[in-house]
């Protein structure tokens, strides 16, 4: 049975230990894997990317494979054929499928048929690859996370369900502030992993001695453009700026998976300013996932 990455609840705590672990490998010794040589990886996006096209696509390169990009159009499926024939077809060519698709049951579909990995690089209700990536970035500034704080304020969407996912299983309390309204889909169970996952309307509350605060856009790609006015209503309170960076530790690092609306979500001064982890944590999306690449293909 191949290993699929849909959601990061896939991995123990242990393992998610040893992939950031190779993944800061990777990062001291970029070229040193060529764990894909002789391997292809289909990347297929039927949403626009910047950081997981560019870096899946480099990483594969890095790791020796050849990557095999697939936009939205141009497979077969836009044209009506089953996911299912999809993922067998594809497993008769390459070694692993990865997916940026709306529909998180379209990834759980490839996965139920694939003989391959299946990676879900976004969909509708997670977005895994980005926490690792934001995991590997915190590891940088804080060593062991164990009973550290990262706040999450805003709306509660893919990126909140992946941390609340992931960030435990490295130790963190996960703390997700958002308006009743907009909630996250992953809602904390308690047996997350050795932190612990909260949810909170307060974004000051969710602050208060966090070494991380983490926002994402207000409106994302699949969200109802008609509604956006009342959406942003709802999160003007939730904005990451210097005000909530003061509820924050003093040595709190400002995070965001990025694109970025500086002046709606994010203050510029946070996104720009000494505070913010930001660019390290879209370079990190690059080692994380050749740690990935190389746990689910050898
Ligand atoms: N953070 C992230 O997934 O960026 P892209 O949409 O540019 O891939």
């Amino acid at each position: 049975m191949p290993r699929h990455f849909l959601t990061g609840g896939e991995l123990t705590s242990a393992e998610l230990e040893s992939l950031l672990d190779r993944a800061a490998e990777l990062k001291a010794a970029r070229l040193s894997s060529r764990v894909l040589e002789g391997k292809s990886v289909a990347l297929v996006f039927e949403h626009p990317s910047t950081r997981t096209r560019v870096s899946f696509e480099v990483g594969v390169t890095e790791l020796g494979g050849h990557a095999v990009v697939l936009r939205a159009g141009e497979l077969q499926v836009a044209r009506g054929e089953s996911v299912r024939d999809t993922a067998v077809v594809l497993s008769r060519f390459v070694h692993a499928i990865c997916v940026r698709t709306g529909p998180h049951a379209m990834v759980e579909e490839l996965a139920a048929y694939a003989d391959v990995p299946v990676v879900n690089m976004l969909t509708a209700d997670h977005h895994p690859c980005q926490a690792l990536a934001d995991l590997l970035t915190l590891r940088e500034r804080f060593g062991d996370l164990a009973g550290l704080k990262l706040a999450y304020v805003g709306d509660g969407n893919n990126v909140a369900s992946s941390l609340l996912v992931l960030g435990p299983k490295a130790g963190l309390d996960v703390v997700v502030a958002t308006p009743a309204e907009l909630a996250p889909f992953a809602t904390p169970t308690g047996a997350e992993g050795p932190g612990r996952a909260t949810l909170t309307t307060d974004p000051a509350a969710a602050a208060s001695g966090a070494v991380a605060l983490y926002t994402d856009v207000w409106v994302s790609m699949g969200d109802d453009m008609a509604a956006s006015e009342a959406r942003r209503a709802l999160l003007a309170p939730y904005r990451l700026d210097e005000a909530l960076m003061e509820q924050a530790r003093d040595d709190a690092v400002a995070l965001h998976c990025l694109p970025a609306h500086p002046g709606e979500e994010i203050s510029e001064g946070v996104l720009y300013g000494p505070s913010s982890a930001v660019f390290d944590q879209a370079e990190n999306r690059l080692h994380a996932q050749k740690a990935l690449l190389e746990l689910l293909l050898t």
